[in-house]
């Protein structure tokens, strides 16, 4: 016995001299281990990794490796050199590390599942989810009666006589139960699972998501963890079973397809809860953030207003922005402007076989198979002030020309920009929900500007500080919130 304890520990201070040992070669971009065996920067990585990798960059320049809990990453920064990554799905596998973030955080792994499958079909139904989409959901029924349908249920002030209340929770609420009763259910009885208590739970799990992404939790995080996805689990279990459920179309054929797969019930049930994820986790958060950019900038509210409501003079459907053929550049430029400085996701793509990674200044370097790459967008091009001048301040107009054409020429080193930004990654894997994302967003705020007077509590209030632990994870979330007052615009 005490042999082959003896025997481990030496294999284990084997692999560990192995794995710390390794030196940069010369062909290697920069290569900083950090000073703490194996865990290297994860640390300062999970803390606020916007700040950390800045650092890194005025040390290293765009492109370096950092050693993260016993993983090499390669973190790329010059948006003009991201299609070497983006574009090369041979050397580098969008797969593995998705699997590895399911594995961690929804406990699901699906050992025959064809993902190129399952993203035609989602492809294939955003059009018709956006026709059928959010607050709009149900065609039988105007806006306004959704709406109303939707905040009457309980728990929820947000849109009652005049009030005041935080922007963050009612906006995630009513953006994730209109999500959820568009995809998963099609009325509030979906299968007895009422979309307040799919919200609540849903609540619980994302604010321990990015730990359970790292495998931080502590033992009784990761109870609760463990519980709130059983809960989740049941919500959603009955969801795209077969017309009845009342969940859409493209939920259903998601479902069948999962059968047809050979995969059982209970993975399903994961599945359900990555979908939800998915559809839902980052529309609410990106709606939050363009109401309070817009609360907090007069100017942009105004001009929002002034352009929906010549939408609505012109149109009598009941849901006006329902027609993709209307156009509201200013919505746009204000939400591409939000997304610019609220989205941050990590592009990350494991290295399946050694690779030359060609930046466009010229310079050639090889990435080690079994490494990972990481873009990080929000650095550069999104918050790099030779691109965006002031990328702190939020301008409504900076994605709109003089003549309120679109603006998408924007420059970096003297070279005009492919990815000015990117919220929405690109290329092969770039989102494929965007249009069904943004139809969201502007319903929601569509809707929320056209029945509500609101005002901030304090009229000098900031936004909020961002959480620094979510960069990295999609869409950020805030640290503080804002306080409203408001009160209906009609009486209905
Ligand atoms: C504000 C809302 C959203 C944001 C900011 C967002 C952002 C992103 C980003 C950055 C990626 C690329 C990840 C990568 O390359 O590593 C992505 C992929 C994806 N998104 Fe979204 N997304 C949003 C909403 C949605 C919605 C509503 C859906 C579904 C209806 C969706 C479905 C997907 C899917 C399926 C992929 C993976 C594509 C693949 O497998 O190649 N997203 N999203």
């Amino acid at each position: 016995m005490i042999w082959t304890i003896l025997l481990l520990v030496q294999g284990m201070l084997l692999l560990f001299v192995l794995v710390s040992k390794r030196s940069r070669s010369e062909k290697e971009p920069p290569l900083d281990k950090g000073v703490i065996p194996w865990l290297g920067h994860a640390l300062e990585f999970g803390r606020d990794a916007a700040k950390f990798l800045n650092r890194m960059k005025v040390k290293h320049g765009d492109i370096f490796t950092v050693r993260v809990a016993g993983r090499y990453v390669t973190v790329l920064l010059d948006p003009s050199s991201y299609d070497a990554v983006i574009e090369d799905s041979v050397s580098l596998d969008f797969t593995r590390y998705a699997q590895v973030l399911m594995d961690r955080i929804f406990s699901l792994r699906i050992p025959h599942h064809n993902p190129a499958v399952e993203k035609a079909l989602t492809k294939q139904y955003v059009p018709i989810l956006i026709t059928h989409s959010f607050l709009c959901g149900q065609p039988k029924n105007s806006c306004t009666c959704t709406l109303i349908r939707l905040t009457a249920t309980r728990n929820q002030m947000f849109f009652s006589t005049c009030h005041s209340t935080t922007t963050y929770s009612p906006s995630l609420s009513l953006s994730l139960r209109a999500g959820y009763l568009t995809l998963f259910g099609g009325e509030l009885n979906n299968n007895r699972t009422d979309p307040t208590n799919v919200y609540e739970e849903y609540r619980k799990f994302d604010n321990l998501l990015t730990k359970m992404a790292r495998t931080t939790l502590k033992p009784e995080e990761k109870r609760t963890a463990q519980s709130v996805r059983g809960r989740l689990w049941e919500l959603l279990a009955p969801a795209g079973l077969g017309e009845g459920s009342g969940s859409s179309p493209w939920l259903r054929d998601y479902r069948h397809l999962l059968q047809e797969e050979g995969v059982d019930e209970e993975t399903q049930r994961r599945a359900l809860l990555l979908q939800l994820w998915a559809t839902q986790g980052n529309v609410g958060p990106a709606a939050f953030w363009l109401l309070g950019f817009l609360l907090t900038n007069p100017e942009a509210m105004r001009a929002v207003r002034r352009e929906f409501s010549s939408i609505s003079e012109q149109d009598s459907a009941q849901c006006p922005l329902l027609d993709r053929l209307q156009h509201t550049p200013v919505f746009d430029s204000a939400l591409e402007e939000t997304l610019r400085l609220s989205a941050a996701p990590f592009i990350t793509r494991e290295v399946v076989q050694e690779k030359t990674l060609q930046m466009a200044n010229g310079h050639k370097y090889q990435l080690r198979r079994g490494d990972r790459v990481c873009l990080f967008p929000f650095i550069s091009p999104q918050m790099d002030p030779e691109i965006h001048q002031e990328p702190q301040r939020f301008k409504y107009e900076r994605f709109l020309n003089q003549d309120g054409s679109v603006k998408n020429d924007f420059f970096k080193g003297g070279r005009r920009l492919k990815y000015y930004t990117m919220p929405w990654g690109a290329g092969t894997n770039g989102c494929v929900g965007k249009r069904f994302a943004i139809s969201s967003i502007r319903q929601f705020v569509y809707l929320v500007l056209s029945h509500l007077e609101l005002e901030l509590c304090d009229s000098e209030a900031q936004m909020p500080e961002v959480n620094t632990s979510r960069f990295g994870f999609g869409m950020l979330q805030p640290e503080g919130d804002l306080a409203i007052r408001y009160k209906p615009r009609h009486s209905h």
